[in-house]
C-alpha cells in the first residue's frame, strides 16, 4: 500500500553517506565545482540537495558514484564515507556493490533494449537468481513497467522512461538510492506518481539522495535538506524549515521572484533589510 508523504514516519538514525570538506575541480584545477562541501544522509533518511544550474549537485552525485575519472574531475580535498569506510580509490562498481545506486541526469535507458532487458541490464553486479527476484519486486512495484516488458525503452513516454530508469536503479537492491533531477520536463501529474515512488522506496528501507529543482515536490518529502550555492553549502535544514525560508520560496519557489540572484545575496539583502 502506498505511504502517505505527510504520514511516514521520520527517522534518524546512524550516518551512511558522510561527505567532509569535499573540494572538486574539473580540467586540471582550471573551473571549480564544489569548495568544501560537507553533507550527511542517514539511514533511513530522504535528503534533498537544492541548487540553481552549475551549482554542483551532479558533481556531488558523480564524486559519491566513483565517476569523476571518466568526467575529468578531481577530488581536491575532503573525504566520502559510506557504512563508515572512505571510499577514495574505489571503483564505481565496487560502490554499486556496497549499495549506492545513481539514477543519472536525463533517464538515461537503452532505446533500442525492451523494458525487461533494461531491468537485467541494471542487475549486472547479481548472480541470474537475484537479478530475476530483483526484476520481478521492480515490476510489481511499477505496474506501468509490469504491462510493458517487452516494449522498446526508446518508445515509451518521457514518464515511463524515468520510472524504468528508477526501476534499472533498483536492481542493485541499493541502501542508498541517488537520483538526479527525475521529474525534470515531466508532467506534474507525473512528478506526483514520481514523488511517490521516491517515498515508497524510501519506505521499503532504502535511503534516498534526490537532486531536485523542483524544490516545492522535493521538500515535501525531505527529512533534511542541503542548498548548495557558489560551489559550496549556502544553508542547510528540515524539509519544512527549507520550505518556510524566504531566499528558498524566493529562489526555488517563485515566490515574490526577483530574477536569479544568488542564494546567498538574497540571504544578506535580507539580513541588511534589502529587497525581500
Ligand atoms: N565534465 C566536466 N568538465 C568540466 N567542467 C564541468 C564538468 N562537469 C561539470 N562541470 C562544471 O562544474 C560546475 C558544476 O557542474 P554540475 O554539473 O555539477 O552542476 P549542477 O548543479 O548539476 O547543474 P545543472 O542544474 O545544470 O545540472 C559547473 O561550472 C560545470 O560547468
Ligand atoms: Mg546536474
Amino acid at each position: 500500500m502506498p505511504v502517505s508523504p505527510e504520514t511516514r514516519p521520520r527517522t534518524q538514525n546512524e550516518p551512511m553517506l558522510e561527505l567532509t570538506g569535499l573540494s572538486v575541480s574539473y580540467s586540471g584545477g582550471a573551473v571549480r565545482a564544489l569548495q568544501d562541501v560537507s553533507l550527511t544522509v542517514h539511514r533511513g533518511q530522504i535528503v534533498v540537495l537544492l541548487g540553481v544550474n552549475g551549482a554542483g549537485k551532479t558533481t556531488t552525485l558523480s564524486t559519491v558514484c566513483g565517476l569523476l575519472p571518466f568526467t575529468g574531475g578531481t577530488v581536491d580535498a575532503g573525504t566520502v564515507l559510506f557504512d563508515g569506510e572512505d571510499l577514495k580509490g574505489k571503483n564505481p562498481s565496487s560502490r554499486v556493490h556496497r549499495g549506492i545506486s545513481m539514477v543519472m541526469e536525463g533517464r538515461r535507458v537503452f532505446p533500442d533494449l525492451t523494458v525487461e532487458e533494461n531491468l537485467v541490464a541494471g542487475g549486472f553486479t547479481r548472480t541470474a537468481a537475484e537479478s530475476r527476484e530483483a526484476r520481478d519486486r521492480v515490476l510489481t512495484m511499477f505496474p506501468i513497467l509490469a504491462g510493458r516488458r517487452k516494449q522498446m525503452a526508446g518508445l515509451m513516454s518521457g514518464g515511463e522512461q524515468q520510472m524504468l530508469a528508477i526501476g534499472r536503479a533498483l536492481m542493485q537492491r541499493p541502501t542508498l538510492l541517488m537520483l538526479d533531477e527525475p521529474s525534470l520536463g515531466l508532467a506534474p501529474l507525473i512528478v506526483q506518481q514520481i514523488k511517490q515512488h521516491i517515498v515508497d522506496i524510501n519506505a521499503e528501507g532504502t535511503s534516498v539522495l534526490l537532486i531536485e529543482q523542483n524544490a516545492a515536490m522535493a521538500l515535501s518529502i525531505a527529512d533534511y535538506a542541503y542548498v548548495l550555492d557558489g560551489k559550496t553549502v549556502a544553508h542547510h535544514g528540515t524539509g519544512a524549515e527549507l520550505l518556510a525560508d524566504s531566499s528558498v520560496q524566493e529562489l526555488y519557489l517563485g515566490i515574490a521572484g526577483e530574477g536569479r540572484r544568488s542564494f546567498r545575496g538574497a540571504r544578506e539583502e535580507r539580513r541588511e533589510g534589502g529587497p525581500l
